[in-house]
C-alpha cells in the first residue's frame, strides 16, 4: 500500500508539486510561528524608542533610495564583524521597524552601528557627494535630497505603524508635522543614520555586553610605544613619558637605527582639520622625542593614517612609535 501511494504521488507531477509545498509549508511554520511569541524577539531592548517623526520620514526616504540595496543593517556575532561594527545585533533592537532592513548584500559597509560614528555634516558631506570625504568610495552622490521634506502623510503613517503595535501617543501624532517643519531630506537621512544601534549603549542589563575589542593597529605588535591623545588634543598626554622613554632606549641601543612618528585619526567630524591635527600630535611626540635627546635626524615624521574607529576610539587618536630605517 505505500508503495503505490509513492508511486502515485512520484508519477503525478501536479500532486508531488501540492504535497512537496504542503509538507515545506508546515515545517516553515514550526520553525517562524514561535518566533512571533518569543520574549527575545518580540520585546524591546531598555531605551528603544519609536522612531521620532524625523527619523521616520529618514527612513522612508533611505528605503526609497534603495540605501539597503547596499547597506545591510545586521551585525553577526563574529569577531571580524564585532571587531569592526560594533555590538552584534539583537532582534529587540528591530522590534518598532516595519519592515526591518536586514540583509546579506553589502557593496557598502553595514550600517546597523553607524550612529554617532561620524558628525553630521560628515553625513552631508557624505550624502551629497561621497568622493569629497572617502576619495576612493563608489557609492553613488544623493544630491537631491536637498530639498524640504514632505509632510502631508505624516500622520497616516504614524497611525499606520500605530496598528502594527508602534506605541505613538496621540500627542506625538498631532506634533509629527510641527517637528518636519524647516527641515529637509537630508536632514532628516541624517537624523535616521545618527540613531542608528544607539539604543543597544543606551539599554543597561537588557543587552548580553559584549564590548568589542578596538581595531588592532595595524604595526601593533612591534611598535616601540603609542601615545594616546584626548579628544581634539595635540597637548602631550602626562603618561607619554614611558613610549618616549622607551625609544630613546632603542635608540641608544642602536646605533644605525631610526624611529617612525605616526599620528593616526578617526573619519569623524572635519576630515582636514583631523588630519591637522594627527601631524600636530606627532610634531608633539617628535619634541619629546628631542627633548630626550633623540638626535632630529633619526626621527622620521610620517603621513598622518586615518582609520575607521568606531565611537570614542582611543586607538583612532594616537602617535605610533616604530623601528624605523
Ligand atoms: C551602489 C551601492 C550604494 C548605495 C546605493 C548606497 N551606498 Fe552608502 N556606501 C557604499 C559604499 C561602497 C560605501 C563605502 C565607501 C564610502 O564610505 O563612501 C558606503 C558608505 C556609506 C556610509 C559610511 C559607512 C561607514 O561605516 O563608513 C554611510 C553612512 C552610507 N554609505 C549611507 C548611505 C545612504 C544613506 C544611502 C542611501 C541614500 C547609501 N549609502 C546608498 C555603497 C552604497
Amino acid at each position: 500500500m505505500a508503495q503505490s501511494n509513492h508511486d502515485f504521488i512520484e508519477r503525478k507531477v501536479g500532486w508531488l508539486i501540492v504535497f512537496t509545498l504542503m509538507t515545506v509549508s508546515i515545517g516553515g511554520l514550526v520553525e517562524i510561528v514561535p518566533l512571533f511569541f518569543q520574549h527575545s524577539t518580540t520585546t524591546p531592548v531598555e531605551g528603544l524608542k519609536p522612531y521620532d517623526p524625523v527619523r521616520l520620514v529618514g527612513r522612508d526616504i533611505y528605503i526609497r533610495e534603495g540605501c539597503y540595496n547596499c547597506h545591510s543593517q545586521m551585525i553577526r556575532p563574529f569577531r571580524a564583524e564585532t571587531e569592526r561594527y560594533g555590538h552584534y545585533s539583537v532582534a529587540g533592537e528591530y522590534v518598532y521597524d516595519h519592515p526591518f532592513q536586514w540583509g546579506s548584500k553589502r557593496t557598502g559597509p553595514d550600517l546597523h552601528r553607524v550612529g554617532g560614528r561620524y558628525s553630521d555634516q560628515w553625513h552631508r558631506i557624505h550624502l551629497l557627494n561621497p568622493r569629497d570625504v572617502v576619495p576612493e568610495s563608489n557609492m553613488p552622490a544623493f544630491p537631491w535630497l536637498d530639498r524640504p521634506v514632505k509632510s502631508d502623510d505624516i500622520e497616516a503613517k504614524m497611525n499606520a505603524l500605530r496598528k502594527v503595535g508602534v506605541p505613538y501617543s496621540d500627542e506625538e501624532i498631532q506634533g509629527a508635522r510641527k517637528a518636519l517643519e524647516g527641515k529637509t531630506e537630508l536632514d532628516a537621512v541624517v537624523a535616521y543614520l545618527q540613531g542608528l544601534g544607539t539604543a543597544l549603549k543606551a539599554g543597561k542589563a537588557a543587552a548580553p555586553v559584549v564590548e568589542a575589542a578596538p581595531a588592532p593597529a595595524s604595526a601593533a605588535a612591534d611598535a616601540l610605544g603609542k601615545v594616546f591623545f584626548e579628544v581634539g588634543s595635540s597637548t602631550l598626554p602626562a603618561d607619554a613619558a614611558a613610549a618616549v622613554d622607551a625609544t630613546a632606549k632603542f635608540l641608544q641601543d642602536k646605533a644605525d637605527a631610526k624611529v617612525d612618528v605616526t599620528g593616526y585619526t578617526d573619519k569623524t567630524g572635519d576630515v582636514e582639520k583631523n588630519l591637522e591635527l594627527a601631524k600636530e600630535r606627532a610634531r608633539a611626540v617628535r619634541d619629546a622625542l628631542k627633548a630626550a635627546g633623540v638626535a632630529e635626524d633619526r626621527i622620521n615624521m610620517k603621513p598622518p593614517v586615518s582609520i575607521t574607529g568606531s565611537g570614542d576610539n582611543a586607538e583612532a587618536r594616537r602617535v605610533e612609535l616604530n623601528p624605523g630605517s
